[in-house]
């Protein structure tokens, strides 16, 4: 079994299995390259034999253990009916909110046409990974129109709270579906992106991040109960141990705010995932290495995967994210 899904299953390796959130991407000349050909974002995301060659992209340079599909969490919205661009340099567009009756899920067709052409490709040692957004974020990006603070969407989770917990479900409907058929075209585990959960009042981190989640990881364990599933909920802080025992993933992916204290008896929960901050991969040098040693010497002993606490970023140096992957095969202390 392949290294990723051993970690998943509660298995101890000493030098741990690896792969880089948003490891396609403008860091790679081979991207951009393939980016600027596709003309845009979207139409990379939608032309399966290019989603297919930049998902592996990263896989053929660097030896990761695991590929992840070249998609975004916004294709939900999309599938939905909501108008999506994507700005260069500006980030995602939405149109208004769509309505029930205006789903149109065959949108989402190339994304697996994209992952079966991955896994006919892929060796059988690396995992391929499916993902999504989680309710809570996507529905953030869909009421907001955009990125940013979502002061929008937040009034409108506290002043609309049926219509906003409504959204949520809709959410997480789609994505258990969009999920599942992942795996049916070749996704070996998925992962759930909460990127903004941070921004949840404790308060309502149960009704918003938690339950909605668990609603999809049930769904997908219905149907594939053998198929593991991160989840990510990024800036969770003390809601983690909370979200690690009620949401039923299998996994716990760790942004670089929390510490190695907190991350290890998260251990004690789940295998954990993470949690090196992107900056440090940009810097490199002794700080990266130091900070690499003292995340394996703390979590190695206990199932674990080596990422980062959030996506690599453009400015990334490619021979940072070389050494970065021969320090974590290295290690056996
Ligand atoms: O990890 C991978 O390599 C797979 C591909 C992937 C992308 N987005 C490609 C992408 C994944 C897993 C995502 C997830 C995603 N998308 C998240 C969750 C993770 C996180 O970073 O918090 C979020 C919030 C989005 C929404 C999104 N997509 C934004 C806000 C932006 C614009 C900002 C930016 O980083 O450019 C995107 C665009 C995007 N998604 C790019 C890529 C490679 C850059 C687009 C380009 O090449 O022009």
């Amino acid at each position: 079994m392949n290294k990723l899904l051993r970690a998943l299953s509660g298995e101890k390796s000493i030098s741990p299995p690896i792969w880089l959130m948003r490891q396609a991407g403008r860091y790679l000349p081979e991207y951009r390259a393939l980016r600027e050909k596709a003309g845009s974002f979207l139409d990379l995301c939608f032309n399966p034999e290019w989603a297919a060659e930049v998902t592996l992209q990263p896989i053929r340079r660097f030896d990761f253990d695991a590929a992840i599909i070249f998609a975004d969490i916004l294709l939900i919205p999309y599938a939905l009916g909501q108008d999506l661009t994507f700005a260069t340099g500006e980030g995602p567009k939405l149109g208004a909110l769509p309505k029930p009756g205006q789903e149109q899920p065959d949108r989402l067709d190339p994304v697996y046409e994209a992952l079966r052409r991955v896994r006919s490709s892929l060796p059988p040692d690396k995992a391929l990974i499916g993902f999504c957004g989680a309710p809570w974020t996507v529905a953030c990006y869909m009421i907001e129109g955009s990125g940013g603070e979502f002061a929008r969407a937040r009034r409108f989770a506290r002043d609309e709270r049926g219509g906003f917990l409504e959204l949520l479900d809709r959410l997480a409907i789609a994505s258990a579906d969009y999920l599942c058929r992942q795996i049916e075209a070749g996704a070996d585990a998925v992962q759930i992106f909460d990127s903004w959960s941070g921004l949840v009042a404790s308060e309502d981190f149960v009704d918003f991040v938690i339950a909605p989640t668990r609603k999809i990881s049930a769904e997908v364990k219905r149907h594939f109960p053998q198929v593991p599933i991160i989840g990510f909920p990024r800036g969770a802080g003390e809601n983690c141990p909370a979200y690690a025992r009620q949401t039923g993933v299998d996994g716990l992916g760790l942004d670089q705010t929390i510490t190695l204290d907190h991350a290890a008896a998260l251990q004690n929960i789940l295998p954990v995932q993470g949690n090196l901050a992107p900056e440090l991969l940009v810097q490199g040098g002794l700080p990266m290495r130091q900070a690499v040693t003292a995340i394996l010497q703390r979590l190695s002993g206990q199932p674990f995967i080596f990422n980062l606490g959030h996506g690599i970023v453009p400015q990334t140096p490619i021979e940072h994210v070389t050494e970065l992957v021969r320090l974590v095969r290295d290690w056996s202390d």
